[in-house]
Order: C-alpha cells, then sequence, then structure tokens
C-alpha cells in the first residue's frame, strides 16, 4: 500500500514536481528517429506535460519548442521549419532552436524586438535510432546520453519493436515491467500441450525474488523450480528512471521504455537487440494481428488512423480501452485474456486500475518486492535530488545503462548473479546457457507434449 500523498509523489511528473525534478536529470527517449524528417513537418508531442513540437535543423539536430507562438498564441505545428528555424504560419516569427526569436517580419525593419521574445525550447539529439530530448535545467550543459548496448552494434542487431501511447499514468505501467509472477497467469495458454505460439506456461508459478541494488536501480533474479530439479531464473533490470529489460530469452535482449507524456498518458516503446546476430523483420514496429485465433503474435497490433491533432497523433493503437483491447472470446478458449499480443495483454490491465492507480487500496505481497524497492527508490531518490540536490541513480553515468537482462536454467544451488555477471554487464555475447543438460531442459519447457508436461 503507498499513501495517496506518496502516490501523488511516485506518479505526478508536471514541472516543479518532486518527480517531474527527477525526470528532467535525464534524458529522455521520445521516438524513432525516422519519424522526424529534416525540413519536415513538425509534429505535435507532449513530455511530462509540456505541449510541444519537434522538428529538425537543417543539419539534422531534433529541436524541441514550445507548442505555441509568443505573439498571439496559434499553434507552431501549422508552421514551415525553414533553414535553421520554425516559422510560425499567422504572422511569420521565427525561432531557432534555441528558442531565440530570429524573424519578424510584420514588424518595422528597424525594430529590436525580436531580440527580446524567446520560447522554451529543449535540447535534442539522436542515439541508437531514438530522437531524445533533455528537459533539464542547465540547457548548454546535458549529461551524457543512456549509453544503452543497442545504440552501439550494427542496426541489423536492433529491432524497435513497438511504440504506442497508453491512456494512463507511466508508473503503473513501469510496476507492470517489474511484476514477474503475472507472466505465467496473464500471458498463459490454457492448455500446456498446446504450441508455445498461444501463451507461455510454467509449472512453477510461485517465484522467489532476489533483488540486487545497482547503482543504476537494480537487477532480481525470480527463481523457479523446474521439475527435474534445476533452477529457471528470470533476471530483469529496473533501470532510472522509466525503463525495465524483462528476461533476454535466446540472446535477444528486450528493453521496455515507459516516457511519461503527463499525468495520464505515457508512450510505451520496445527496442529488441541481439548483441551477436541480426534481428528477424526490418527494424521497424511490428503491426500485425494473429491470423489463428488465441496465438500470439509481437507488438501491439495495427494503429488508429492518424489521430489529428493529438500528440503522437501515429501511436494511438485500434487495441484500446474503446475496444476492450480487442479481446475475442474463440481465442480466450486458447489464452488466458483472448487479447491478441502479450503486450496488449499488459495494457489491458495496467489501463483497467484507471488513470493513476489507487494504491491506498492495494494489497501487496510477497512476489511484489521488485514494485516496492522501485518505488522506495524512486521516492528517495526524487526527494534527496530536492532537499540537497544530490543527482539521482545514472543521471550523470550514461555508461551504466550497459546492461541486459536473462532467462535461462542454471544447476540447483548456482549463484545467479555470478554466473550471469559477464551477460549481465555486456562482457560477452555468449548467451549464458552453459550445460547441454541445461540447455534441453530449458527448450524442453517452451516446447508443446514435453515429458515434463506430463509427469
Ligand atoms: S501568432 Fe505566431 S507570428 Fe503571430
Ligand atoms: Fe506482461
Amino acid at each position: 500500500m503507498l499513501s495517496a500523498e506518496n502516490t501523488d509523489l511516485l506518479c505526478r511528473v508536471g514541472r516543479g514536481t518532486p518527480m517531474g525534478d527527477l525526470m528532467r536529470q535525464y534524458w529522455l527517449p521520445v521516438g524513432y528517429s525516422w519519424e522526424y524528417e529534416a525540413e519536415g513537418q513538425p509534429q505535435r508531442v507532449r513530455v511530462l506535460g509540456e505541449d510541444l513540437v519537434v522538428w529538425r535543423t537543417l543539419d539534422g539536430t531534433p529541436a524541441f519548442t514550445q507548442s505555441n507562438c509568443p505573439h498571439r498564441g496559434a499553434g507552431f505545428f501549422f508552421g514551415r521549419t525553414e533553414e535553421e528555424g520554425l516559422r510560425c504560419a499567422y504572422h511569420g516569427w521565427k525561432f531557432d532552436a534555441d528558442g531565440q526569436c530570429v524573424d519578424m517580419p510584420n514588424e518595422p525593419a528597424e525594430s529590436v524586438f525580436k531580440s527580446k521574445v524567446r520560447i522554451t525550447a529543449y535540447k535534442g539529439a539522436d542515439y541508437g535510432g531514438v530522437t531524445w530530448i533533455y528537459m533539464g535545467p542547465d540547457q548548454d550543459n546535458p549529461p551524457g546520453i543512456p549509453l544503452f548496448e543497442w545504440g552501439q552494434i550494427p542496426p541489423e542487431n536492433v529491432s524497435y519493436a513497438q511504440k504506442i501511447v497508453y491512456e494512463c499514468n507511466w508508473m503503473q505501467a513501469l510496476e507492470g515491467e517489474l511484476d514477474s509472477t503475472h507472466v505465467y497467469f496473464l500471458h498463459r495458454r490454457l492448455n500446456i500441450d498446446d504450441s508455445p505460439r498461444y501463451g507461455l506456461y510454467h509449472n512453477d508459478q510461485r517465484a522467489l525474488f532476489h533483488i540486487s541494488e545497482k547503482p543504476y536501480g537494480f537487477t532480481y533474479g525470480a527463481e523457479r523450480h523446474e521439475l527435474d530439479g534445476n533452477v529457471y531464473w528470470r533476471t530483469t533490470q529496473f533501470i532510472f528512471p522509466i525503463y525495465g529489460m524483462f528476461p533476454a530469452q535466446d540472446g535477444v535482449v528486450p528493453l521496455s521504455i515507459y516516457l511519461p507524456v503527463d499525468d495520464y498518458h505515457t508512450v510505451h516503446m520496445g527496442i529488441w537487440w541481439k548483441p551477436a546476430g541480426e534481428m528477424p523483420g526490418n527494424g521497424r514496429p511490428h503491426s500485425a494481428l494473429p491470423e489463428e485465433p488465441g496465438t500470439l503474435v509481437p507488438g501491439v497490433g495495427p494503429m488508429k488512423p492518424e489521430q489529428h491533432g493529438r500528440f503522437f497523433a501515429k501511436w494511438w493503437p485500434q487495441a484500446a480501452p474503446d475496444s476492450d483491447f480487442l479481446m475475442d472470446q474463440t481465442a480466450k478458449q486458447r489464452n488466458a485474456t483472448g487479447i491478441p499480443t502479450v503486450r496488449l495483454q499488459d495494457s489491458a490491465v495496467i489501463h483497467s486500475m484507471g488513470r493513476i492507480m489507487d494504491r491506498t487500496r492495494e494489497h501487496l505481497g510477497t512476489t511484489d518486492v521488485s514494485i516496492i524497492r522501485a518505488r522506495r527508490m524512486l521516492l528517495r531518490a526524487a526527494t534527496q535530488l530536492r532537499e540537497d540536490g544530490t543527482p539521482p541513480p545514472a543521471a550523470e553515468h550514461p555508461e551504466q545503462y550497459n546492461v541486459r537482462s536473462c532467462a535461462t536454467v542454471l544447476p540447483p544451488g548456482a549463484d545467479w548473479e555470478a554466473e550471469l555477471d559477464d551477460w549481465h554487464n555486456c562482457r560477452t555475447t555468449e548467451f549464458p546457457r552453459k550445460l547441454a543438460d541445461m540447455q534441453r531442459a530449458f527448450e524442453e519447457r517452451t516446447l508443446p507434449s514435453s515429458p515434463s508436461y506430463r509427469r
């Protein structure tokens, strides 16, 4: 349970709030770099409750500036990007990427008024195929951009798996990422002899949690017991302030990003990468729905038509509260929810909690320790930043983002952190599945009609 006061402290990110101040210590990912074209149409975004437009200068640098013109309030969305600036459609005032007015064509030529007019402008940059914003107080001295591994490997090894607007607060979405025991309930297939295409299955639904605090947040190992006596480990990272890596399987590492759009909307992006090989597909988000009812596909399905007039206009999904997330009763006879992708199953339950989940009414159990720890660390960091200016975790250490998650089987008694240390810290590209019988056990668990199911 969390008090209403602490829930507000944790969840609200507007300018001047403690968590909003914390978020503004970091570069934040806003979209995929290919979304924003040089000399293209400015696009509406909202980040941490601030309405902005994003556009590119002539040299390709992304610029984030306030959404409306300071002259008479017209939306810059209707303006034009011109050389090194953005020109308002109404009377032609033009601003550069630093927010300075550089042209006022409707004022007398001798006027110096333009030198006195500025707009809010935030630094933008591209890294790893992603466009980032820095909204911190010292725009001239931003920290380094998080050095995630996917920004340091060939682009063919990276899949930009999904982008989607959630109509709820960012924190309940992130909490879902850190919640290991939901995996074999929410995402399960109903018949264990069905193909894994219909959902996940594990015989041990009571994971034991081992949390290890790190400079960037924490890693936890969720321990489950295999029927053959080995131990199945699912490791997850919580990385400040908005990231979770759910367990990597077969050498593919999945990162989830929960960008706070405002207190009631979140942009969820997924980036999957293979340290040692190419990812299938063309790198762009998946948009298919399953052809066979009850099977699951990657991604979040198709988007609605462009939502003109709204922020992140191209990323509003068809599977949303107004469609009950495309739940299908035929599919529900084969998997737990009848909702067509794992990510949409997550989305449905996260939305069903309300726009900001009322945590005064929850009853957390022993398997919710990672959620409790993440809240505690975020609240502590926001409070310390406010009280004495202590930089929050990883804000000034971009190298700390170079980590990975894991899912694998280890012998009983193995030290999961020691065994997985090289993989977790990107020192090897060899997936830690060392013993042949471990590998067999791991694969049998996910294949239909395996001997272990019949026991
Ligand atoms: S409202 Fe933008 S130039 Fe007048
Ligand atoms: Fe999930």
